[in-house]
Parts: structure tokens; C-alpha cells; sequence
């Protein structure tokens, strides 16, 4: 059984299909346990940071090492290897150096980082914008899931100390150098008929909330033209981010919520998230800017208000060319290619040389129960890992 088969059954979500595996919540935890005991079971030490990311060490921990992993989480119904397969990946790695009876002469580690997706707090790669000072810890103790816990409560409950939270600079630098295997999430290695390819960067990204606030009434009862409905000017919103995202832009609503949220119920306020990506900060705030204007515009024909709030944000990234090109070469000469995706490594790559390699996803899928990598290929995306493991900590 493979890995990622040993953990097919934790957190499967039979309502929206796929996995439902958010930051600390009971299913990450026991994901998290099971890395644990995997990783012990290695012989591996493992550590919890303040951030709750866990670090297992193959040899002592120190300064220069070569660290990789992934997280554990996922979205809402979300798909089995955004994470999971960089976690398991590199404890296949582990194994494979061993076999081949390598010994780092560098402190060697996987890192796993909580609520990588924002899923439950809504701020993606929360452990990894923690470490390095990208979030604001009194900012992220406020964080609230949907259910009104705060990440503080949230930490608590699983056994940090909440006070912790925020920049590690110890931590950070010990980090010489981060690779992070991931699934592709397009069909970049399809269409280059390749199992394994490099990152060479990420698309600038971020998420911002929109609150329009109106009038409760009565369904059958309000007139057309005596409603103040919030609905209106969100839906509205959500019709221009199409019009907005040109030249390559990405603009998504993908979630929102309407309170109270009943059938026969004009709605009160309504809130939704946009998130928003382009080649470039001035690209991705023109977007924003323009979504911005049209949601102000329908808000005041509908006589309700409208509150924006940015939640998070992060520049593009480009990998370290040097390190990218290295591992390119040492795998072979595969290819590099971009993404448009966040990961921890993004956020990491500001502060050390970070490298990222992809795994080929037939179905191009992700953020969904499609995506898909053939098990030939995690095993190729494995040995990849361990051969770049392998030159890197010599
Ligand atoms: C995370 O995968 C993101 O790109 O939002
Ligand atoms: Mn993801
Ligand atoms: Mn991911």
C-alpha cells in the first residue's frame, strides 16, 4: 500500500465529494499524527514549531538544511494530492536515499506546514506566513473559521500556545535550502510529455472580502422597487470579475454567503471572496480595482453598502533561477514551467533559495476530487526528489 493509499480514508467529505482536511481541525491532527508516527517510524526526529508546522530531521537539526515537504490540508472538497503527495513524497525520499545508502552530510528535514489552503481561516499558507513575518500574529489569533473559532482557540486546542505564534527567525534560518513537490495543477507536463518538471514562478495572488449590506424583508411581501437586496450588487460582482480578469488574469468568486440565507428571505447582507491573480502587482490591483468599481457601482443602485477588505496578498515569485536550473540539470534537463497556484514555498522563496518540483496530473485538475497523478509518476516525482535531495545535502 502506498502512502497516500494509507491515508485515502481520513477526511473524506461524503457531502461534497472529495476531502475536507482544514487546519487543525480533527482531521488534519490525525493526519498529522500519522506523519508523525511515519516519520518516527524513520527513525526521524520531529519537532512542532510555534506556528504549528512540524519539522522531522534526519540527522541533528541545524543551520544549511535542506529542507522539503508540503501540508497536510486541503480545500473544501478538495483533491487527494495538493499537499499530501509532497508529504509522502519526501518520506518516499527518505527511504530511497537510505536504500541507496546515502548519509546528508547536511541537516536534512521535512517540514509540514498547517492550513497551507486557508480553508478554515481563510489566509492561505498560514504557517508559512507566520514563520517569516508575511502575517501579523495578533492579526492571525483573530482569524475566525465559519464557525466563529479563532485561530487562537484553534492552536490552544491543539496543544500551542497561541502567544507563540509569529516570526521565527531561528527557524527560518536553518533553512539553506526548501524544495517542495507538488501535483501540477494544469497540464503544463502533458503537453510537454514529461512525469517531472521545475517551477519557475507564481502568478502575483490574493483574496479580498466583499460585504454588501442591504434590507431584510419578506420575500412575497417587498415590492421590486421598494428592495434594498444585497444580493443584486453581489451577483453583479461576480458577473464583472470576468470582464476584469483579461491578458491572462484570474479573477474567482467562489464562495458566498448570504445572511440569513433563506429562500423567502431577502437577504440582509451577503458576503463573497474574490480572488484575484495576474502576471504583476499593478496587473493583479488593476483587476481588483476594476471588480472594485462595478461592486461599488451596483451597490449604490441598489441603495446598499459595500465594505472591501484584503485579506491576503502576495507578490509574484520568481524561483531562484540558479537553484532552478540546477535541479533542472541534475533531474535531467526537464522542464521548468509557472504556475498559478500559492504554496509555501512561494512565500518562503522571499527569505531562502526555494525550488519547487511538479508532478504530471493527467486530468490538468485541482481544488477539486479530479485530480489525479498516476502512481508511475509519484513514483518518478519520488525518485526526483531524492536525486535533488541527494545533490543538494552531500
Ligand atoms: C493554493 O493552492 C492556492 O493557489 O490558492
Ligand atoms: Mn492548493
Ligand atoms: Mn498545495
Amino acid at each position: 500500500m502506498s502512502l497516500l493509499d494509507a491515508i485515502a480514508d481520513v477526511g473524506v467529505d461524503q457531502r461534497r465529494g472529495g476531502y475536507s482536511r482544514h487546519g487543525f481541525d480533527p482531521v488534519e491532527l490525525e493526519l498529522r499524527s500519522w506523519f508523525v508516527a511515519e516519520a518516527q517510524a524513520r527513525g526521524l526526529a520531529v519537532e512542532t514549531d510555534r506556528n504549528g508546522t512540524l519539522w522531522a530531521w534526519w540527522g541533528a537539526p541545524g543551520d544549511r538544511a535542506i529542507v522539503t515537504g508540503s501540508h497536510l490540508d486541503s480545500v473544501p472538497g478538495g483533491g487527494a494530492f495538493d499537499g499530501p503527495l509532497g508529504v509522502t513524497s519526501a518520506l518516499e525520499a527518505v527511504d530511497l536515499l537510505r536504500a541507496r545508502g546515502f548519509t546528508p552530510g547536511k541537516p536534512l528535514a521535512i517540514a509540514v506546514f498547517p492550513e497551507e489552503e486557508g480553508g478554515r481561516f481563510g489566509v492561505a499558507c498560514l504557517g508559512s506566513r507566520l514563520m517569516t513575518g508575511a502575517l501579523d500574529p495578533d492579526k492571525a489569533r483573530r482569524l475566525t473559521d465559519p464557525d466563529g473559532v479563532t485561530l487562537a482557540d484553534a492552536v490552544r486546542s491543539a496543544g500551542l500556545d497561541p502567544a507563540g505564534l509569529g516570526r521565527d527567525p531561528v527557524g527560518l534560518g536553518r533553512i539553506g535550502t526548501f524544495v517542495e513537490l507538488h501535483v501540477e495543477q494544469g497540464r503544463g507536463l502533458v503537453d510537454l510529455a514529461a512525469p517531472v518538471g521545475v517551477a519557475s514562478s507564481i502568478l502575483a495572488h490574493g483574496r479580498w472580502r466583499f460585504t454588501f449590506t442591504g434590507e431584510g424583508n419578506h420575500a412575497g411581501a417587498t415590492m421590486m422597487g421598494d428592495r434594498r437586496d444585497p444580493m443584486l450588487p453581489a451577483a453583479m460582482t461576480i458577473a464583472a470579475t470576468r470582464k476584469a480578469a483579461v491578458a491572462g488574469a484570474r479573477a474567482t468568486v467562489g464562495r458566498i454567503v448570504p445572511n440569513p440565507g433563506g429562500t423567502n428571505v431577502i437577504a440582509s447582507s451577503v458576503t463573497l471572496w474574490l480572488d484575484a491573480r495576474a502576471d504583476d502587482t499593478p496587473r493583479t490591483r488593476a483587476v481588483v480595482a476594476d471588480i472594485t468599481a462595478a461592486a461599488q457601482a451596483a451597490a449604490l443602485a441598489e441603495g446598499c453598502e459595500l465594505t472591501v477588505t484584503e485579506e491576503s496578498y502576495g507578490d509574484t515569485v520568481h524561483f531562484d533561477p540558479v537553484l532552478r536550473d540546477d535541479l533542472a540539470a541534475c533531474l535531467g534537463g526537464v522542464p521548468a514551467l509557472p504556475t498559478g497556484a500559492g504554496h509555501d514555498a512561494g512565500i518562503l522563496a522571499a527569505h531562502v533559495p526555494t525550488a519547487m518540483l511538479f508532478v504530471r496530473n493527467p486530468t490538468g485538475v485541482s481544488h477539486a476530487p479530479q485530480e489525479f497523478a498516476e502512481p508511475a509518476d509519484c513514483a518518478a516525482g519520488s525518485a526526483a526528489l531524492a536525486d535533488v535531495l541527494e545533490h543538494l545535502a552531500q
